[in-house]
């Protein structure tokens, strides 16, 4: 038989495909109840599902016999600016939300969840697709139910109010036994509202709870991080009742209409954050989690309705007028201090001295009780940045941490620390950590500058900027494709240049080290000033330059570097805020305050050695001869 192997390869497709969208989950629920603040541990929770596929959200909350539903066809900020912030929370009961990847029915807001039946009593979220729906959709209708949406979830609703009987669960378990696979669907009811049944086959449920008497219901064990402390997984076929007194929150698991027992398991959160999701690299992950972490570093810390700095988050800030700071550092958290010794010197006037770890231990240093030392460290435990630390408690002086790992040697042997909240970070290149910990040095240096009274204009407008940075590090990440395309123009090169002036010289710096770090290619950072007194020298067609030109007050000076390396004809890339015609490549960013431009430009500089590296085909998560913490010296 002669097979036209093109024929056979797209039937191979579509089999698989069909497969692909039977079998994979499409919606993101995340439920809660329980005593916190619940408008935040949902939001949070969705926030933490968005890195998978989804185009619309919905929260949906009960208050006592009273409810309330929120949709938002897009992105999970827009559901979250639509709460009322002044909400009181304590009254709310049970909570509900979801993300919709559409499948059955377009992205509108008639299609997002939840759906109810024609009697408006039972309220259904469902993840996955009913694979007899329309069948049951044709007898439905033939009784005179109508349908509002385009979904199959629409039909479960529906099919309970037939089937009602004098007891919820078993209404529930009748219908189990109608719909077809794949689903996992959480159901109530409001004539009952101390009683929920979640239903799962094909689509993952987890069921989750904590000592505090917190219970949640999951897609995604990603979303329950921080929050719980016991897991159960759900298995194909069972039907969990969840049903609560004022007194007590009980929950009784049935398979296959038998009442079973499930273990629970310890959540490890450890674990959970090592996982790559589905990105390529851990390395990737991290670059593209910076939003939310950044948004998370603010979170207690700044309230953006007043433009207030919580004073209680900044203890061990508060004691003295400190008339110096000195910095000490390795690596790439090294170039944190450098940054910051920009923002304490510009804002606050303090001056600031930046050391990296293993030298500042080979000169003497000098102790006042006006001079802070202040240490950051991702992993907290880096040999030459702790032997500094040690020294500087044998002569009594005052020491502060910036770290990302609680339990560390130096959060627990500093006066006081700040927590950088990255998150674990498991890339060897540090790319979250970094941004998190300038973050962290930032609100540091507002918070000093206010002491010593700031120029009101200049701090609001940083403020209002710095509510909108996760947002703007989104439109960078956007253009991810893009930076690709350039690193494939770049890789027939092998020697690079990294310029900057004023606030990017560190962004230089930081973005020259990872590209070397994992491309394993030669590159030069220098503040662009410097180029005329000899880098010139070593720039031809054959050596690219990637220039760090954002819209600031360095902007003219900057033209003028440019110019004198395009007058020789020679390669330039811009990482920049507006086209320029003298570049050969750009990566755009969006429009900023001086100040934190370097957010922004340190992630385009980041996306850039990533693409390269993983172009090059080179071990992105683990370079060679390196280790992620640097525990020997
Ligand atoms: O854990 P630390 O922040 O103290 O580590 C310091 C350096 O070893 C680290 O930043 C290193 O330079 C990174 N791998 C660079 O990406």
């Amino acid at each position: 038989m002669n097979y036209d192997w093109h024929v056979v390869f797209n039937l191979y497709l579509v089999v698989s495909l069909t497969f692909y969208f039977h079998f994979f989950v499409m919606c993101w629920i995340f439920w809660y109840t329980g005593s916190w603040d619940t408008v935040s541990v949902l939001l949070h929770g969705l926030q933490r599902l968005e890195y998978r596929w989804y185009d619309s959200a919905w929260l949906y909350v009960t208050w006592k016999d009273w409810s309330h539903l929120e949709r938002a066809v897009g992105k999970v900020s827009e559901l979250t600016s639509r709460f009322d912030q002044e909400r009181d929370v304590s009254s709310y009961t049970c909570w509900i939300a979801h993300t919709r990847w559409a499948t059955h029915g377009g992205v509108t807001e008639s299609n997002t969840h939840p759906h109810t039946s024609n009697d408006w009593k039972r309220i259904i979220v469902h993840n996955g697709i009913i694979e007899n729906y329309s069948k049951l959709k044709k007898e439905l209708i033939a009784k005179w139910y109508t349908f509002s949406s385009e979904t199959d979830t629409e039909v479960i609703a529906n099919l309970l109010q037939e089937h009602a009987t004098w007891s919820f669960v078993e209404t529930v378990k009748e219908v189990q036994s109608r719909i077809r696979w794949a689903y996992a669907v959480l159901i109530l009811h409001v004539d009952s509202p101390n009683e929920m049944v979640a239903l799962r086959l094909w689509s993952p449920l987890l069921f989750a709870y904590n000592d505090t008497n917190e219970y949640f219901f999951s897609s995604d064990a990603q979303a329950l991080a921080w929050y719980a402390k016991k897991l159960i997984y759900l298995e194909d076929g069972d039907l969990l009742h969840f049903h609560t007194t004022d007194a007590w929150k009980d929950y009784t698991i049935f398979h296959n209409g038998e009442v079973t027992k499930r273990d629970s398991e310890t959540f490890d959160h450890e674990a959970m954050e090592a996982s790559k999701w589905d990105f390529k690299h851990f390395m990737l992950k991290e670059i593209y989690e910076q939003p939310n972490v950044l948004s998370r570093v603010c979170k207690w810390r700044v309230s953006f309705e007043d433009f207030t700095l919580h004073a209680d988050a900044f203890h061990g800030m508060h004691q003295e007028d400190y008339k110096k700071i000195v910095t000490v550092a390795c690596g790439t958290s090294n170039y944190v201090w450098r940054l910051w010794t920009y923002w304490i010197q510009q804002l606050a006037k303090i001056e600031a001295q930046n050391e990296i770890a293993s030298e500042y231990e080979n000169k003497p240093f000098f102790v006042d009780p006006r001079k802070l030392h202040i240490f950051v460290s991702q992993s907290g435990e880096t040999a030459d940045t702790l032997s500094v630390l040690k020294m500087l408690q044998e002569q009594w002086g005052k020491s502060f941490g910036v770290v990302n790992v609680v339990w560390s040697s130096i959060a627990r042997l500093t006066d006081s620390w700040f927590f950088a909240r990255a998150g674990t970070e498991i890339g060897v290149a540090s790319t979250k950590a970094f941004t998190s910990q300038s973050l962290c040095m930032l609100l540091l240096a507002l918070f000093l500058w206010k002491r010593r009274g700031m120029r009101l204009s200049l701090y609001q407008k940083i403020m209002r900027e710095l509510e909108h940075l996760p947002a703007y590090i989104e439109t960078v990440l956007d253009q991810s494709d893009q930076i690709r395309w350039i690193a494939m123009q770049l890789m027939q090169y092998k020697d690079f240049f990294f310029l900057g002036r004023g606030y990017q010289v560190p962004i230089a710096y930081e973005s020259s080290l990872k590209f070397k770090e994992i491309t394993y290619l030669h590159s030069e950072a220098y503040p662009a000033g410097e180029l005329k007194h000899w880098p010139l020298a070593l720039i031809d067609e054959n050596v690219p330059t990637i220039f760090i030109l954002p819209h600031d007050e360095m902007y003219e000076a900057n033209i003028s570097s440019m110019q004198e390396i395009k007058a020789r004809k020679w390669k330039i890339c811009v990482i920049w805020d507006r086209s320029v015609e003298w570049s050969d490549r750009q990566i755009s960013i969006p429009e900023t305050c001086d100040e934190l431009y370097p957010f922004l430009t340190v992630v385009a500089g980041q996306l850039l050695a990533y693409h390269l590296a993983d172009l090059l085909e080179n071990d992105i998560d683990k370079p060679r001869n390196l280790a992620k913490s640097v525990t020997v010296k």
